[in-house]
């Protein structure tokens, strides 16, 4: 058993040495954070049980990688020390409950800030001048990256002080950032960047500071060194007063269940932040009880990082098949050998198109990163080359529909590849899908499945055929089928016959026009008042008026022209809802009959911070019902912002350029739903 430990610790220790020193060396990594932790607490596990199998060269012993020899090196005034990992509650009880102890106290307040996912970077300051920078390196020993340092903007290079200060913090690259600089680098052919903590790393370690100088990056500063302060709280407020950016989204919690709430709010928060997190970092505010606790060999014990659940996975890619849109654009999809993201299976993610695909040179059969944040479909991020095997070919994109078999037809200049085949089964079903979903016609009973099933069997073949569908049951004898029961038919038919009526603006978003989703639609309907106006305004060819509406575009204006220049999407609209020869299926309702108000008809407005009443995409739901266009940035355009708790830069930008800010509840006034 003993022999078996060793033989797995060695393994562990030589393995964890390499990933280690690809991540913060060469800013490469191999292997997704939380392979690595897993690892990681392998060999921690095996070193427990086992104390005779640590030495000096175990990566348990040991704060990130040893520098490089390039740059000149600092020897570190106090240890710059890593943060202890928590996963889950337990483990945060196990911390609060130790450090109660260890203070002897019944209660102890915590300061929880995001864990910020960049490289940690310690700046003296002698007589208000910046005169030092360093990396962390290996804790005692780091790099000298003053003059690094010195090019990022938000680092303030003099402060109001005397006496000698060391400001610690984290050097980013903000999301926005780093899209633009994968961006040019793409252009530029060269190599993009994984993350933007790698960028972030690439673009600081750059023994020629001009490089670093045209990339942007960001300090947030949360640790001051130096001077006589009580609290973390006073730390964040003297750091803010000195000229640093701070993280906004910090909060004092007093208990577990307190943090637990905050830690939450964050998770979900997580990917509208500007800035890439992977935690929670839980310190005690109180810095005599920090001193009272002192440091073990790595970590402090009076702080910890909550991690959030992984986000990232490794596996492999089984397959590469194309999924066909609604209108014909062929998305590539990767088959993946299932893997567990966050408490989540995932075993497809999209490779977006065929650029992506031969910009990532991704191939089936490769180990790839995938990632999952938040509610997006998760997606590809790059292939571990060093894991390829030696036969691999590159991916070849198919010529072919993979459902009718035509020719897939790419438009110059666009990156979507099409099948511009109209009667393509797989479009059809896509438009059929599209047509029932909740914010078209809304018809339950009809999901994916089921309209499969109708669409094979030749029953619904078109919109209207759904209106007939209760007529020419007698034929169909639906509840006869396998899976449909005579409750669900009634169900179904009851639902569909809900649905005949729609208001313009859902009617028109429902037809599947390019373009035309639930804003256009919605601009578009509130144009034209009724459904005869449109009607009539496609039979006099005069859609082009649309161009009066502002928010609608001539690209926008081109897609629904061509789209009623098929004489099929004509008679399907007259089919569905009538003209002045032909009662239609459907009963198409002014928009003013809406069942929602208008009182943010018009107008931009944007969403930040923190929301507690509704979540943030109820909101924007909500708002959109009521006419808004939601944006995510603050422009001139912006009509106003609602702000929730812990705003950060927004709230700023909006302030700067004397956009009104209104509160959650104000905006839920507007809107009449208080
Ligand atoms: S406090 C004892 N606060 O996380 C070191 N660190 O895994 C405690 N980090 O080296 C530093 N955000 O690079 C602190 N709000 C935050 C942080 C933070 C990110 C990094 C830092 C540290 C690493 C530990």
């Amino acid at each position: 058993m003993f022999e078996e430990k060793k033989r797995r610790h060695s393994e562990l220790v030589k393995l964890l040495s390499k990933y280690s020193k690809q991540y913060y060396i060469f800013d490469t990594p191999t292997i997704s954070d939380a392979e690595y932790d897993k690892l990681y607490n392998e060999l921690l596990t095996i070193e427990a049980e086992y104390p005779q199998l640590i030495t000096k060269n175990s990566p348990s012993q040991k704060v990130g990688a040893k520098t490089t020899i390039n740059f000149k090196k600092v020897t570190h005034q106090d240890k710059m020390l890593s943060l202890e990992n928590a996963y889950n509650e337990q483990d945060i009880s196990d911390f609060i409950n130790r450090v109660k102890k260890l203070c002897n106290k019944e209660q102890i307040d915590f300061m929880l800030e995001p864990k910020l996912d960049g490289l940690s970077a310690s700046i003296i300051y002698k007589n208000g001048i910046l005169v030092q920078a360093s990396t962390r390196g290996d804790g005692n020993i780091g790099e000298d990256i003053t003059q690094n340092i010195l090019t990022i903007n938000n680092v303030p290079k003099k402060i109001p002080i005397n006496n000698e200060l060391e400001i610690r913090g984290e050097v980013i690259m903000l999301k926005k950032d780093f899209e633009l600089l994968n961006k040019l680098r793409e252009k530029n052919g060269e190599k993009i960047f994984a993350n933007p903590r790698n960028a972030a790393a690439g673009s600081l370690r750059q023994l020629d500071a001009s490089i670093t100088a045209s990339r942007k990056l960001s300090f947030f500063a949360y640790a001051i060194l130096g001077e006589d302060l009580l609290y973390q709280e006073e730390v964040l407020k003297k750091l803010e007063n000195y000229g640093f950016t701070v993280s906004k989204e910090v909060k004092l919690c007093h208990s577990q269940k307190e943090a637990l709430q905050f830690y939450k709010k964050l998770e979900s928060l997580r990917s509208d932040l500007e800035y890439d997190i992977d935690g929670v970092v839980y310190k005690t505010n109180d810095f005599s009880l920090q001193k009272l606790m002192g440091n073990a060999t790595k970590y402090p014990r009076h702080s910890i990082a909550y991690k959030f659940p992984a986000q990232q996975a490794e596996t492999t890619i089984l397959n590469i098949t194309l999924q066909v849109g609604r209108t014909g654009n062929i998305t590539p999809v990767a088959e993946l050998k299932p893997v567990n993201i966050g408490g989540v299976i995932v075993s497809r993610a999209t490779l977006h198109n065929k650029d992506e695909i031969e910009k990532k040179d991704i191939r089936i059969g490769d180990r790839i990163i995938i990632q999952r944040a938040g509610d997006v479909i998760p997606q590809v991020l790059y292939p571990l080359l060093n894991r390829r095997s030696k036969d691999s070919t590159p991916f070849i994109f198919p010529k072919n529909c993979p459902c009718c078999g035509s020719e897939l037809f790419k438009e110059q200049k666009e990156v979507a590849i099409k099948c511009i085949n109209s009667n393509c089964p797989a479009q059809l079903v896509e438009k059929l899908k599209h047509f029932v979903s909740r914010q078209a016609f809304n018809i339950e009973g009809l999901g994916e499945q089921n309209i499969k099933f109708l669409f094979d069997k030749g029953i619904i073949k078109s919109f209207v055929d759904i209106f007939y569908l209760e007529e020419k049951n007698e034929i169909f004898k639906l509840e006869n089928e396998e899976g449909w029961g005579k409750q669900s038919v009634y169900n179904l038919f009851a639902s569909i016959n809900k649905a005949r009526n729609i208001t313009l603006d859902r009617f028109i978003y429902s037809l599947g026009i390019p373009q035309f989703g639930k804003t256009t639609s919605r601009l578009t309907a509130k144009f034209f008042g009724n459904y005869h106006r449109f009607l009539n305004s496609i039979k006099n060819n005069s859609l082009s008026e649309l161009i009066n509406v502002n928010g609608i575009g001539e690209s926008m204006i081109k897609d629904i022209q061509n789209f009623f220049e098929i004489k099929n999407n004509i008679n399907t609209l007259i089919n569905l809802a009538g003209d002045e020869n032909k009662t239609g299926q459907v009963y198409v309702t002014d928009i003013e009959n809406n069942q929602y108000g208008n009182n943010l008809a018009n107008l931009t407005i944007v969403f930040t911070g923190i929301l507690s009443n509704i979540s943030r995409e109820q909101a924007k739901i909500l708002a959109e019902n009521n006419g808004a266009k939601v944006s995510s940035s603050i422009s001139k355009k912006t009509s106003f912002v609602i702000a929730g708790d812990n705003a950060g830069q927004k709230l700023q930008k909006a302030q700067n350029l004397g956009i009104k800010i209104i509160s959650e509840e104000e905006f839920l006034k507007l809107i009449e739903r208080t």
